[in-house]
């Protein structure tokens, strides 16, 4: 019997929406929430219902691995016992040679009695059932049975292609260290959102955790610190904000002599196996072994290695590999070699990022290389030592990609590079410009462990991957879109997944949905639908921001704070004693009616005791600043540069002064680089008389005060973070002064909105 196809067909423009039933489909179907958003859904009645005898079948036996993946999730939470047969099954995976040539599509077909898959290859079969597990109801994800699910799978038929190759993850293994088990886990949460590129930045100068056979001290010693700074601002942050997710998990240490050690690495067996899990979920394992920086753990271990091997020669943290000595290239080389024999991956990554150049200056035997070579600058030899790995690495049949430093000194002909620093947008219109492939991995959108806030997730989902260049021919070469986790300040599973949840969600829609069939309010609700999954999975993922209040808020007589979570299913509470809140603390019920100034400490509590941020507002019982008679002749505002490389705003103006610059608003003027130490003074004037409201946008720190006091308090070093504060002003001028700091270039931004909450234009803001 046919289905009658009394269908809608949910093209993408709607996609970004939860793909909900409409009349012709029966109310009581179950909400289709398919993240990363699949290009296109046609609903149609019906559903294929798991049963006990429900089969699996491949179309050839390369898919068993997928099919017994599958049968094991399904298994586990249902408790039936899924078979497996090669041949004609209930839930078919088919490979077939398919009209699209595009890696990793797929079509989907489920009916009353089907489901049937078919990709062109084992990662388009992965991603359709990838696909399958989230039409079924979220308690699938359950390691043990469920009792009372109908395991419905309604009846669709999906066509679906990803729009960029490369959907990539990296996590740094080295500066904290994750179990085997806790990288699969990472490494289920990407196939489950078709993210299919592992990026696994195993060395660095915390921790070695690759076993190489060859160098047996590099995992002996190397993998085993005593506590650094990371692991004690770990430790504090965890006592502090009442977060054990920061503490140093006790798996992670052991005694030596009386010592307690930090650190783990990864025998070649268990890279193996990880490597091996990797590919029956569709995902190819990078691997990055980080020289010529980033190279400690091994230079400390060997000699040879590096410039001098006698510590205090150079400060030891600007040690790189020696690219002048035999000895330290034969050393790469042999590590390499082991590398390339533990994944089979075509790319593998040599790192080449942020290489302190200082001891090269000084090295007779680099200085020798760069004669030999004809080679003018350091930057030069780094690409020297590059373009020598690379042709290593060619000559062992593999693909290099190297951080966009490598551009510095003379890209080669066949490197891809992985665009990070965002403050230097031109690596790739460079790199593509010269015919090389790209991956787009921006720091400022990112970076996962990039502290979130409200604006954290929607600059993730706002990133369009090829945004810096224009013409077909570049876009293209444009593989695709790549987040990290560096784990400085990250010691635990649940602190990873903290921080990767839920942006890892809006990296999967970036990389696999195009740019037109993306919908922020789509993706939001699709989330939140995600965050049952999770909580099945015992993801700690992060709870949506509380929102209805800013940093600081003014007020004349009485005002209310009145809260909001996305997700409804939270719990609120707040102290006002500038505690941290506890399960105990006030539950917040509705608006609290504020008469005096008010601190306001909150925190949400979700499901599996999960604990949100500990969010901190005031509540200012202001007057109305009066307007000054101040002599004003010119628009805008002033801006002094200090050459300043510290992190306090407050110091700025003890450094010395490299010029003054006219500027039309709060921003950063054009001819300031590189160390930034900025004191921005002038007058704003007040259209009205009200509540004024600024946001402060910085990276790194930055302080606004009006009327000499203190509005916004975004101090301190950090990536860009938004702050938002009020103030009562009568119309007129006020002094305003913003100081900023940044040791890299950073940003700067701030709005205003007047008393309707409407944003003003800076052209009439500010005078002087
Ligand atoms: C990097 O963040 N140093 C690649
Ligand atoms: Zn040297």
């Amino acid at each position: 019997m046919s289905i009658q196809k009394q269908f809608i067909t949910v093209f993408s423009l709607a996609a970004g929406l939860v793909v909900t039933s409409c009349n012709s489909v029966n109310a009581d179907q179950p909400k289709i929430s398919i993240m990363p958003q699949p290009k296109e859904i046609t609903s149609v009645n019906g559903e294929f219902v798991l049963t006990p005898t429900t089969t699996i079948g491949v179309s050839e036996s390369a898919l068993l691995p997928a099919a017994n993946y599958l049968a094991n999730l399904l298994s586990a939470s249902t408790g039936y016992t899924l078979k497996v047969t090669e041949g004609k099954g209930d839930i078919n995976l088919k490979i077939e040679a398919a009209a699209t040539s595009t890696e990793g599509a797929y079509d989907l077909i489920s009916s009353n009695k089907s489901v049937t898959i078919t990709a062109a290859d084992y990662e388009g079969v992965i991603n359709g059932m990838q696909s399958l597990r989230q039409l079924l109801p979220h308690q699938i994800e359950s390691k043990t049975a469920v009792d009372g699910v109908k395991w419905a799978v309604p009846a669709v038929t999906i066509k679906d292609a990803p729009r960029f190759e490369w959907r990539g993850l990296m996590l740094d293994v080295s500066r904290h260290f994750y179990s085997a088990e806790e990288v699969k886990e990472l490494l289920d949460l990407m196939s489950l959102y078709k993210l299919n590129k592992f990026h696994w930045h195993l060395t660095d100068d915390q921790g070695w955790r690759i076993e190489i056979k060859q160098y047996p001290l590099l995992t002996e010693k190397g993998a085993w610190r005593t506590f650094n700074s990371h692991d004690r601002d770990c430790m504090k942050r965890a006592a502090d904000q009442d977060n054990s997710d920061f503490n140093i998990p006790a798996e992670k240490l052991r005694v030596v002599n009386g010592d307690t050690l930090y650190g783990g690495f990864y025998t070649q067996e268990e890279i193996r196996d990880i490597v091996n899990y990797a590919g029956v979920l569709g995902i190819d394992v990078l691997p990055e072994i980080d020289m010529p920086g980033h190279f400690l753990a091994a230079i400390s271990e060997y000699k040879g290695v590096s410039c001098s091997d006698q510590p205090g020669w150079g400060a030891i943290f600007s040690s790189p590999v020696c690219p002048g000595k035999e000895t330290a290239l034969q050393f790469c080389q042999n590590v390499y070699s082991e590398v390339f024999q533990l994944f089979p991956y075509e790319y593998v990554h040599l790192g080449a990022d942020e290489v302190e150049k200082t001891n090269w200056k000084k090295c007779p035997d680099c200085q020798k290389r760069m004669k030999q070579q004809n080679l003018k600058t350091e930057e030069e030899l780094q690409a020297w030592f590059v373009k020598d790995m690379e042709k290593f690495f060619n000559a062992n049949g593999k693909k290099m990609i190297g951080w966009d430093e490598i551009l510095e000194g003379g890209l080669s002909e066949t490197a891809t590079i992985m665009w990070w620093r965002s403050w230097h947008p031109q690596s790739i219109p460079t790199a593509t410009a010269n015919g090389n492939k790209a991956i787009a991995s921006p720091n400022a959108a990112l970076y996962l462990d990039a502290q979130q806030d409200k604006k954290s997730l929607q600059s993730v989902y706002d990133y369009e991957p090829t945004a810096t260049v224009q013409s077909k021919e570049q876009k293209d070469l444009i593989m695709g879109v790549q987040a990290n986790i560096w784990c400085e300040w990250i010691p635990s599973r649940e602190r990873m997944q903290f921080m990767a949840m839920p942006r890892m969600l809006a990296l999967s829609e970036i990389a696999w949905v195009n740019p037109e069939q993306k919908n922020w309010d789509g993706f939001k609700n699709k989330m939140l639908t995600q965050t049952e999954r999770l909580d099945v999975l015992k993801v700690n993922y992060r709870i949506p921001d509380l929102e209805g209040f800013h940093e600081t808020n003014a007020f004349l007589d009485e005002t209310e704070l009145e809260v909001t979570c996305l997700d409804p299913k939270v719990e609120i509470r707040y102290t006002t004693d500038g505690s941290t809140p506890t399960a105990e603390s006030t539950l917040y019920t509705g608006p609290v009616k504020v008469t005096k100034t008010t601190n306001f400490t909150l925190r949400t509590f979700g499901v599996n005791n999960k604990k949100g941020d500990i969010v901190k507002t005031t509540f200012v019982k202001s007057p109305m600043y009066p307007a000054t008679e101040a002599e004003v002749s010119k628009s805008g505002l002033e801006a002094v540069w200090y050459d300043y490389r510290g992190s306090k705003c407050e110091e700025i103006v003890k450094a010395t002064k490299k010029g003054t610059y006219a500027i039309s608003e709060v921003k950063i003027p054009e001819e300031v680089k590189g160390n930034i130490g900025l004191d921005i003074q002038g007058y704003f004037n007040a259209p009205t008389d009200g509540i004024y409201t600024f946001a402060l946008l910085s990276d790194d720190g930055s302080i606004l005060s009006i009327d000499g006091v203190t509005v916004i308090d975004n101090d301190g070093p950090h990536a860009p973070v938004e702050k938002v504060g009020q103030t009562i002003l009568a119309k007129g001028l006020h002094p305003i002064r913003v100081l900023y700091f940044d040791s890299n270039g950073g940003t700067l931004n701030m709005k205003v909105y007047d008393p309707s909450g409407t944003e003003l234009a800076a052209e009439e803001l500010y005078n002087y």
